[in-house]
């Protein structure tokens, strides 16, 4: 599938002043600078349509970009930023959660996972909370330039197993990379055969 045009539409602190036209839409979630606005620029082939930074923290509102004026994709606020306020990481866990379980036309949340780590319990309980709630989800694993092909390879692996101690079915796995846009085609291939489901 080929991305056209990609425009910011709007950003919006709750679910209740997200756009309300109903196209189907497509969220990225993960930690605090795992690449959520970059993988959303690489995909659109647009460096500065979502706000980046090598900060964690950059994003903080629900940002709604159009595709090809039929559909959306979704920027989220990162979770588990440790030197947040606990008032404002309550806000933003209401903000994100609250998205997810109200928005009717969400057809996937794209979990981001950096490569380069293990497993790391937010993210095992956040794909848990996804799945226990019915919502539908993919893992994305981000900056698969910053590790060997074979270094990539086995850390998904060992991901793969640990998600297997609670789950019978692996969701949709990616492997990206916004420098090398690795994993772009594959990527834009699920959604437009989601889209057309
Ligand atoms: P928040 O909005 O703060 O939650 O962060 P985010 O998840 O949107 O991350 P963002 O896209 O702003 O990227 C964070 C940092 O990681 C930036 O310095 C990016 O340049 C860098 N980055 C993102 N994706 C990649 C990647 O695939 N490879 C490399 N090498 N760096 C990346
Ligand atoms: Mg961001």
């Amino acid at each position: 599938m080929e991305i056209n045009t990609a425009e910011f539409t709007l950003s919006a602190p709750r679910e209740s002043m997200c756009p309300k036209d109903n196209r189907i839409e497509y969220a990225f979630i993960g930690r605090s600078n795992v690449g959520k606005s970059s993988l959303i620029n690489m995909l659109c082939g647009k460096k500065k349509l979502a706000k980046t930074s090598a900060m964690p923290g950059k994003t903080l509102l629900i940002n709604h970009f159009i595709i090809n004026r039929e559909w959306y994709l979704v920027d989220l606020p990162g979770y588990g930023y440790a030197k947040r306020s606990k008032t404002e990481k309550a806000r933003l866990e209401q903000m994100i959660s609250g998205y997810i379980l109200q928005r009717k036309q969400l057809a996937c949340v794209f979990v981001l996972v950096d490569v380069r780590h293990e497993p790391q319990q937010i993210d095992l309980e956040f794909i848990n909370w996804l799945g226990a709630s019915g919502i539908p989800f993919a893992i994305v694993f981000t900056k698969a330039d910053k590790l060997s092909a074979g270094k990539v390879a086995g850390n998904v692996e060992a991901y793969k197993a640990k998600l297997t101690e609670t789950w019978e079915e692996l969701p949709p796995i990616f492997i990206t990379s916004s420098e090398t846009r690795v994993g772009k085609e594959e990527l834009l291939g699920y959604i437009d055969s989601v889209n057309k489901s």
